[in-house]
C-alpha cells in the first residue's frame, strides 16, 4: 500500500521551524549552509531541521539515501517493488499508477518541514523511506537504531549535469535560466542541494565497511551495468532475498522491465502527472535521459578535468573513485 500518514500543522510550535509561513518564490542558490553542508532554506533546510529533531526510525526502516539526481527515482522504484512484491504483483503494483516518489516518501520534502510533523508512528513495517540528508547530519539515535541505509550516488560530471538541467525545469515556472558556467562555479564549490558532494558520498562511504549490514554503498553505473546482480544483492540487504523459485519465474526480470528508465518515463503517471505535496512540478522532470556518460554533451574537457581534480583531491585515500 502507499503510505498514509497524519500530517499535523505545528506552525505556533515547532522549534525548528522559521516564525514566517509564507514561502517565497524558490529563488536559484540562495543556499544556507546547515552544520557543514548546503540546503535550500524554504522548503529544505526546515525539513532537515524538523526530522533531525523528530524522525525516530524503527529497527526495521529502510531508508534511501542519496544526494541529489544520482537515481533516486530509480532506486525507490526497484526498492518499492521488491520490498513489496508478494502484495502487489506484477500489474498490480502501485508504480504503475504512482510516481515512485509518491510511493516512498522523503524525510525532508514529504514528512517533515516548515509548519509539518507527519505522526509516523500509525504506518506499518518495514518502512521504506527516504532522504537526502548526509549521514553526518544524521542523529546518532538514528545510526544505533538498527535501522538500514542504502545509498547510491554516481559520476560526479553526470550528477552535475543532471541537477543543472532539473535545476533549470523546476525553474521554469519563475522564468529564470541558469547558465552553466554559474551552477558548475557552485558545484565545484560544494554550494549546491545537500552539497559538498564529496563530503556527502565520503559519509556513507566511510560508514558501510563498518557497518556492512546496516549501510549498503551503491553507484549508478554499478546498477546500470548490472542491474539483476544489484538488484538481489539489494533484496539480500533488504531482508527479502529471492528465492530461487522466484527466479525460476522471472519476478527479478518482471521488477527490472517495470522499473527500466523506458517502462517507468512511458507511464501516463510520469508523463502527465504530479507526484506530490510539496512539489509543484510534473513527474516527467525526474526522467531526462538515464545514460551514463551524458556529461560529454555539455561539459568542455577542461569543466570536466577541473571536477575530476576537485573530488581527486577530496576522495584521496578514500579508496572511492569515479
Ligand atoms: P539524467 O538527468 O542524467 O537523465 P534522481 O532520481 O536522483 O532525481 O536522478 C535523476 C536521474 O536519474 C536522471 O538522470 C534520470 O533520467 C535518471 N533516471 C530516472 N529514472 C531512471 C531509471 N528508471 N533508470 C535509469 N535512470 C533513471
Amino acid at each position: 500500500t502507499l503510505p498514509q500518514y497524519t500530517i499535523k500543522d505545528v506552525s505556533s510550535s515547532s522549534s525548528s521551524s522559521s516564525s514566517s509561513s509564507a514561502m517565497p518564490v524558490l529563488q536559484h542558490r540562495q543556499y544556507r549552509q546547515h552544520q557543514g553542508f548546503w540546503f535550500e532554506p524554504y522548503m529544505m533546510l526546515p525539513g532537515v531541521m524538523a526530522a533531525q529533531d523528530h524522525f525516530v526510525p524503527r529497527p526495521s526502516d529502510i531508508l534511501i539515501c542519496t544526494p541529489f539526481k544520482v537515481g533516486t527515482t530509480w532506486l525507490k522504484a526497484l526498492a518499492f517493488a521488491t520490498l513489496n512484491r508478494k502484495d502487489q504483483p506484477g500489474k498490480q503494483s502501485l508504480l504503475l499508477s504512482h510516481n515512485p516518489h509518491h510511493c516512498v516518501l522523503n524525510l525532508e520534502f514529504n514528512l517533515y518541514g516548515r509548519n509539518r510533523l507527519t505522526d509516523l508512528t500509525v504506518g506499518t513495517s518495514p518502512r521504506l523511506l527516504s532522504t537526502h540528508i548526509p549521514c553526518q547530519l544524521f542523529p546518532t539515535s538514528w545510526l544505533s537504531s538498527g535501522c538500514k541505509f542504502v545509498f547510491l550516488c554516481r559520476n560526479p560530471k553526470d550528477t552535475f549535469i543532471s541537477y543543472w538541467h532539473f535545476a533549470n525545469k523546476v525553474l521554469k515556472d519563475v522564468q529564470y535560466k541558469v547558465p552553466l558556467d554559474d551552477e558548475f562555479d557552485a558545484y565545484l564549490k560544494g554550494v549546491h542541494m545537500a552539497g559538498p558532494l564529496w563530503d556527502h558520498v565520503l559519509g556513507f562511504w566511510n560508514a558501510s565497511p563498518v557497518n556492512p549490514d546496516k549501510v549498503l554503498f551503491m553507484k549508478y553505473e554499478e546498477l546500470k551495468s548490472d542491474t539483476a546482480v544489484k538488484l538481489k544483492k539489494l533484496a539480500e540487504f533488504m531482508g527479502c532475498p529471492f528465492t530461487e523459485e522466484e527466479e525460476r519465474d522471472g519476478v527479478l526480470e518482471k521488477i527490472l522491465d517495470m522499473c527500466s528508465f523506458e517502462s517507468l518515463r512511458n507511464l501516463e503517471v510520469n508523463k502527465n502527472g504530479t507526484a506530490d505535496i510539496s512539489h509543484k512540478y510534473g513527474n516527467e522532470v525526474y526522467f531526462r535521459k538515464g545514460e551514463v556518460g551524458d556529461w560529454v554533451n555539455f561539459l568542455t574537457p577542461e569543466m570536466a578535468e577541473r571536477l575530476d581534480q576537485a573530488m581527486e583531491q577530496k576522495l584521496k585515500d578514500s579508496g572511492l573513485s569515479f
